[in-house]
């Protein structure tokens, strides 16, 4: 139950045995062409979307590397580890970054960004990371700020690793030019591939950037595409496993997968409430995907975690950064269901009775709560 990798599906994990191909041949062009198509159908959109033989982080850096060319003015609102590090892919690549600092736990505003567009002259891109993996946070003014970017003519490029197919995330009615997922987040894929979508607009910026990287250069994919081809050879077990993981999504519908997730979140976030916890994410900004819960202040977090492995055997990730010590994160992800949230909020509750918690815990009235909650999907 770590924000990703999350747990993969047999019929997922069985689909990379399959033989290896040609790449440049007939099987690899059917197989490629699904994936163009069926990616559309996950980022709703009419754009190209790339499976990218990297993990989420490549995706990033490949939108960024695309882009930037030095001296390039790029908003950035900062509220965690990932935008953290997104701003450092914009500094790496010669970009200037014009940072919104905003509190851990909370997100930035539409109105922010629009009047950092509006003082500052010559900006070219808006970057941001829709969901904070770090914080459990989610932009929820991110359709707004899709709007301003169209209307001051910007780049929108969203770093979307954990979140697509967990929430809301219409890639063409938002206006975003680029946008990055991973393969082993809500996809339930394992990990190793990124899936990055061009606009049309971004394509006209892309193509007059002569600092492109080699590797991550999206007018090569452009090119390659022509031929149902990618431009270097690709991690072709991960791809039989994406291509099997779509179909999955498309079984399901995604707006069936989104609504599984939301009342996953909203079971998780009420048992643990109901036990006296506290969670990090302000109200109006808590994800779908990830779970972010404040250590209570007596109990030792790691011992917590250990605690919940070894003798319950659900394993969940602690902090990152500043909240290292501080919080405990939980992915909600991909195939979560009933069986995942009741076994994880039960073994919680438990692990921290075992430590004394010194909170009054009703695990019997909070399990039947829950199971009410889940009852929705
Ligand atoms: C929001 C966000 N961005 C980027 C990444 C980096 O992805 P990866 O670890 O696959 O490189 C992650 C990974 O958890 C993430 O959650």
């Amino acid at each position: 139950m770590v924000p990703g990798p999350t747990n993969v599906p047999l019929n997922i994990m069985r689909a990379m045995q399959k033989p290896i191909i040609n790449h440049r041949g007939p099987e690899f062009r059917e197989l490629y062409k699904r994936l163009l198509e069926n990616l559309k159908y996950a980022f709703k959109t009419k754009n190209d979307v790339f499976p990218l033989t990297c993990s989420g982080t490549g995706g990033v850096e490949c939108s960024i590397a695309n882009v930037i060319s030095p001296g390039d003015k790029v908003v950035i609102p900062i509220n965690g580890v990932f935008s953290e590090r997104m701003r450092e892919e914009i500094v790496q690549f010669g970009g200037a970054p014009v940072e919104i600092p905003v509190e851990w736990g909370s997100a930035c505003s539409a109105n922010e960004i629009e009047s950092t567009v509006e003082t500052e002259k010559d900006i070219k891109a808006i970057a941001l990371v829709y969901n904070e993996t770090s914080t459990g946070t989610t932009l929820r003014d991110l359709p707004e700020i899709g709007k301003i970017a169209k209307k001051y003519d910007k780049l929108l490029i969203v770093d979307a690793v954990s979140i697509l197919a967990g929430d809301h995330l219409p890639v063409d009615e938002w206006n975003i030019d680029i946008c990055v997922a991973g393969s082993q987040k809500c996809l339930a894929c394992p990990p190793g591939l990124a899936l990055v979508s061009v606009s049309e607009k971004a394509y006209e910026v892309i193509a007059k950037n002569k600092h492109r990287s080699p590797y991550f250069d999206l007018v090569k994919c452009r090119e390659s595409k022509k031929n149902l081809e990618t431009p270097f050879t690709p991690a072709l077990p991960l791809f039989y496993a994406l291509d099997e993981a779509l179909k999955m999504l498309m079984k399901e519908g995604l707006e069936n997968r989104i609504h599984r997730h939301r009342v996953c979140a909203e079971a998780f976030y009420n048992a643990f409430e109901a036990a006296g916890l506290k969670m990090l994410a302000k109200e109006e900004f808590r994800s779908n995907t990830v779970i972010a819960v404040w250590k209570p202040e007596k109990i030792d977090e790691k011992k917590f975690r250990d605690l919940l492995r070894e003798k319950y055997r659900v394993s969940i990730a602690g902090g990152m950064g500043k909240l290292k010590g501080h919080i405990v994160r939980i992915g909600s992800m991909g195939i979560v269901a009933q069986r995942e949230v009741l076994t994880t909020v039960e073994a919680m509750l438990k692990a921290l009775k075992d430590l004394n918690y010194e909170e009054e815990i009703n695990l019997n009235e909070i399990i039947s709560k829950t199971r009410g909650i889940l009852s929705k999907i």
